[in-house]
């Protein structure tokens, strides 16, 4: 079946030359179709063009955008999706003058989290995520990575990816999932960290894999969860097992992990608040994404990640959430785009360029979605009325969102 959207005001195709990804100078390269109509023939985007210049005569159905834009939904390239509870205790503690690391050592932080994921059923966990899920979709999130980490153990590791696979099999956008069984050493293992890392390496991974429950793999390599050493030992059995990685990487500390991770063609690493000279240029000369997470910076309160630095260096710098109970309970990437503007110093248009076809690159979808390109996926966010691209970062905190469509049909 064929749709015909006639009367965009802007159609924001992000790419137009089939790219992978913008780097560096690129990312703010942002071909835009003016006064625009839009062919969509089942799940596909077949064409598009300018409404003076006349419209396709065959079509089975037209849809008026009322002079809205259109621009791709959002990829959200690095969530925590999938959680038991809450943790607004640990949040009101923050407000009274404890940090992150001391709530963590006080048995808060992903341990807290990790006691309460234990105690729910898969289901439990199924519907709470679903929900959340459905809600960022709301958002205009057309598609998302989503990682275990809050098991632990080979059982609740396994449950958290079953949980995720589910939702890639029940709602419409891609679902990619991620194994982050090196998210923090269990209290069983507090002692032993060799002993963990043979646990994933020996036991873990090779189940995970066997059940083909997890397109990545995860490490937190950061002071006082994963060492450098302790990263490389995982990689090195993942790629055995034909698994990239995506890493969470100097957030609170730059270690020598960067020139680690791009040596073993990480496919992105993120968080990044931290970083040397020479790790920005490593990013600028690999084709390793850079995954900013503003929404942790800001509720943190720890450093914006240079993201001025890395384009400027050559980087592929995409946009995620982050969505997570204890770090960043937001999974609105709108909002990422607002904060990365305001905080990272952004413009507009490498920020929804980053939020699109590069989290897609950081996801390997970015042959299918990320941009509005004929032949691509029929995945995009349809706005009211409005005055320029840049007003979605600049009117911060409002909902620019009208409605969102995956695989040509409005959710
Ligand atoms: O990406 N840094 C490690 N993991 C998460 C936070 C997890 C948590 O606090 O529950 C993050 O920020
Ligand atoms: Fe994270």
């Amino acid at each position: 079946m064929s749709t015909l959207i006639t009367n965009i005001s802007a159609l924001l195709h992000i790419d137009l030359q089939g790219r992978k990804w913008k780097r560096g100078r690129e990312l703010g390269e942002f071909p835009i179709s003016r006064n625009a109509w839009l062919l969509l023939e089942d799940d596909i985007i077949k064409d598009f063009g300018n409404m003076e210049e006349g419209l396709p005569e065959n079509f089975d159905e037209k849809m008026d955008a009322g002079g809205g834009m259109i621009l791709p939904t959002w990829v959200d390239s690095h969530t925590h999706l999938v959680y038991a509870g809450t943790r607004e205790d640990e949040f009101s503690q923050r407000l009274h003058g404890l940090s992150y690391a001391e709530i963590a050592a006080r048995g808060g932080g992903i341990l807290n989290s990790v006691k309460k994921l234990r105690q729910a059923s898969e289901d439990e966990l199924y519907d709470v995520a679903a929900a959340r899920l459905e809600e960022v979709m709301q958002l205009g999130t057309g598609a998302i990575e989503i990682k275990s980490g809050y098991g632990l153990n080979t059982e609740s590791e396994i449950k958290m990816l079953k949980v995720a696979r589910r939702l890639g099999e029940n709602y419409p956008l891609p679902v990619k999932t991620t194994f982050l069984g090196a998210h923090a050493f269990p209290e069983k293992f507090k002692d032993d960290h060799q002993g963990y890392v043979r646990l994933i390496s020996e036991e873990m991974l090779p189940e995970i894999a066997a059940q083909n429950l997890a397109d990545y793999v995860d490490v937190f390599c950061e002071e006082g969860y994963f060492s450098v050493d302790e990263m490389l030992q995982i990689l090195e059995v993942a790629q055995k097992l034909n698994i990239k990685s995506k890493l969470h990487l100097n957030q609170f500390n730059s270690l020598d992990s960067i020139e680690k991770a791009t040596q073993h063609d990480a496919l992105s690493v993120d968080h990044l608040e931290v970083m040397s000279e020479k790790d920005k240029q490593l990013l600028g000369k690999s084709d390793t994404v850079a995954t900013l997470l503003p929404g942790c910076s800001l509720f943190l309160e720890i450093p914006f990640a240079p993201a001025r630095d890395l384009i400027q260096q050559n980087a592929i710098v995409a946009l995620a959430t982050d969505y997570n109970p204890g770090s960043a309970p937001s999974g609105n990437m709108n909002l990422m785009v607002s904060l990365a503007c305001i905080k990272m110093k952004m413009t507009p248009e490498e920020a929804i360029s980053a939020a699109t076809l590069n989290g897609a690159a950081a996801l390997e979808l970015s042959d299918r979605i990320g941009s509005i390109e004929k032949g691509k996926k029929a995945n995009f966010i349809l706005t009211p009325p409005l005055s320029s691209p840049s007003f979605i970062p600049y009117n911060f905190g409002h909902n620019h969102v009208q409605k969102v469509f995956i695989n040509g049909k409005a959710i």
